[in-house]
């Protein structure tokens, strides 16, 4: 079967502008292949770069070098050189991201935050709140914060609204960037679930879990990034961040 996703030779530096143009070489010649149905977690110490990698498959971070192919069954996306302007149909419709912390909007309650993937592509606002309002009751979240925005939520209860934001539009691809650092286990369990399900619907996950049970419990390959550190700086003001 085709991969979903393609890695090849893919190479990134920031290049630090504030410090003379010096450029910080984080990976060079990573290669991976990603199917639908399987969870993929990335391993590796501190700073070796897994954060850095599922930014540029989100296109948060700009390719230094290498490609990302995503393979459709009617033709395959160039993701390094994608155009500004097709992230976000892609980003609605096909890569979904959990980040470590919930970016915190004053006045847009918790419901509404776990909707907004739903609504951004036309599903009917009752439907949507349904569906936000299972996930966030699946997730323990008290009903009397449902209706309050998240910004004096405890790290937890955000990280739980940020988890149900993530899966409720059911993306082909999804990102997790350490989904349960913050949780109880109750909480970790359902999003072990979660992850489950997604992988039997047929969606392909790529993941970050330093907590060694959930790792066990959900991957079905472990991608130690190790192989592909490079540790040293150079002076390389050709290179973009
Ligand atoms: N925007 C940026 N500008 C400059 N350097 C960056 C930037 N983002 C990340 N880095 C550097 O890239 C390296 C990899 O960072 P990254 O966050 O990907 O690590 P990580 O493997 O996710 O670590 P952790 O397990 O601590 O989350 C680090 O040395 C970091 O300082
Ligand atoms: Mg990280």
């Amino acid at each position: 079967m085709n991969a979903l996703v393609n890695v090849k030779n893919l190479h990134k530096s920031f290049v630090l502008h504030g410090q003379g143009g010096v450029a910080l070489e984080v990976m060079q010649s990573l290669s991976l292949e990603l199917h639908a149905g399987e969870c993929l977690v990335l391993a590796g110490r501190s700073g070796i770069g897994k954060s850095t990698l599922l930014k540029m498959l989100y296109g948060n971070y700009r390719v230094s070098g290498g490609s990302i192919t995503l393979n459709f069954h009617d033709g395959a996306l160039e993701l390094s050189d994608l155009p500004v302007h097709a992230w976000h149909p892609l980003r609605r419709e096909v890569i979904g991201y959990v980040s470590q912390f919930l970016r915190v909007v004053p006045r847009v309650s918790a419901c509404e935050v776990v909707m907004e993937p739903l609504l951004a592509r036309g599903t009917d606002a009752a439907e949507a709140r349904a569906r936000a309002e299972t996930l966030l009751a699946r997730l323990n979240l008290p009903q009397r914060l449902w209706r309050l925005p998240p910004g004096t939520f405890s790290g937890g209860e955000q990280q739980r609204v940020n988890i149900a934001r993530g899966f409720i539009a059911e993306h082909p691809i999804l990102l997790l960037d350490e989904p349960t650092a913050s949780l109880d286990a109750t909480n970790r369990a359902v999003v072990i679930e979660l992850i489950s399900e997604a992988k039997a619907r047929g969606a392909a996950l790529l993941g970050i879990f330093h907590d060694a049970d959930v790792r066990e419990r959900v991957a079905d390959r472990l991608l130690p990034l190790d192989d592909h550190l490079i540790a040293k700086t150079t002076f390389s003001p050709e290179a973009h961040s």
